[in-house]
């Protein structure tokens, strides 16, 4: 895994935006994985400003994000649909045939799984996947005890992840249980991973990423198998990794 250090969450934000770029450039016609959550917002801040100013295009650009909410419509501000719209896809050029979300309000959960994985299937796979790192190690939303080998699945949120992203909602009980992610297998087939890390809460995990055993109580664990991971970390996070 190799490591880019960054001054603070801002700096990680530019050089993740920058390190997406240049390979946006050097194949325009990317399959991109997508993540949500705190992390990469300034990094997507970044594309848009990007966008704006240079003109990059994303019309030959297909998406595939991570993972959505069970039973939140995608017209709900607390849906990744919505998130994605508002922080990326409403400001670039990317049509929206190429943008891939699951669909948490499937009525056939299993079926739209199945059918989540023949389109990356269909594409190609994942050629740079965009991930944040959650405090108990989880990945998309693949919670500590998945399956290395796991596909695109409804997953039980533990409750440290309900109230990791309680901040995003109202009140506690509006907090999905579920979810639908991609598997690990999916993230470990990407070609190349880009994780982003920032602050000092996230330092235990982070830690544990990089000196820890690989294991499944700690899911992240296994990017140290993938054979092109970069982690972009800033001063903040670092400063509590050993
Ligand atoms: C989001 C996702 C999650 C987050 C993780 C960190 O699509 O898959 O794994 O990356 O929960 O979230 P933040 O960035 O909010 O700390």
């Amino acid at each position: 895994m190799k490591m880019i250090t960054a001054k603070d969450y801002s700096n990680m934000s530019e050089k993740a935006a920058a390190y997406l770029l240049d390979k946006i450039k050097q194949a325009p016609d990317l399959t991109l994985g997508l993540a949500t959550g705190g992390t990469p917002i300034e990094t997507y801040k970044c594309l848009v400003q990007d966008h704006k100013k240079n003109n990059t295009t994303y019309q030959h650009i297909t998406t595939f994000n991570l993972d959505e909410y069970i039973g939140v419509k995608a017209e709900d501000p607390n849906s990744y649909y919505h998130y994605m719209k508002e922080h990326l896809f409403d400001h670039v050029d990317i049509p929206k045939q190429q943008i891939n979300i699951p669909n948490g309000m499937a009525s056939d959960l299993e079926q739209e799984c199945k059918e989540y994985e023949q389109k990356i299937a269909d594409r190609g796979g994942i050629d740079l996947q965009l991930l944040g790192l959650g405090s108990n190690g989880h990945i998309g939303f693949n919670e500590p005890g998945t399956a290395f080998d796991s596909t695109t699945h409804v997953i039980e949120l533990t409750q440290a992840t309900r109230e990791a992203n309680a901040r995003f909602f109202d009140k506690m009980e509006e907090v999905p249980k579920q979810a639908i992610t991609m598997g690990i297998a999916n993230i470990m087939k990407s070609r190349e991973i880009l994780l982003i890390v920032s602050g000092e809460k996230k330092s235990k995990a982070l830690d544990r990423l990089l000196n820890g055993e690989i294991d499944p109580s700690f899911p992240a664990s296994i990017l140290k198998k993938h054979p092109n991971v970069t982690i972009i970390a800033d001063e903040a996070v670092l400063k509590h990794t050993r």
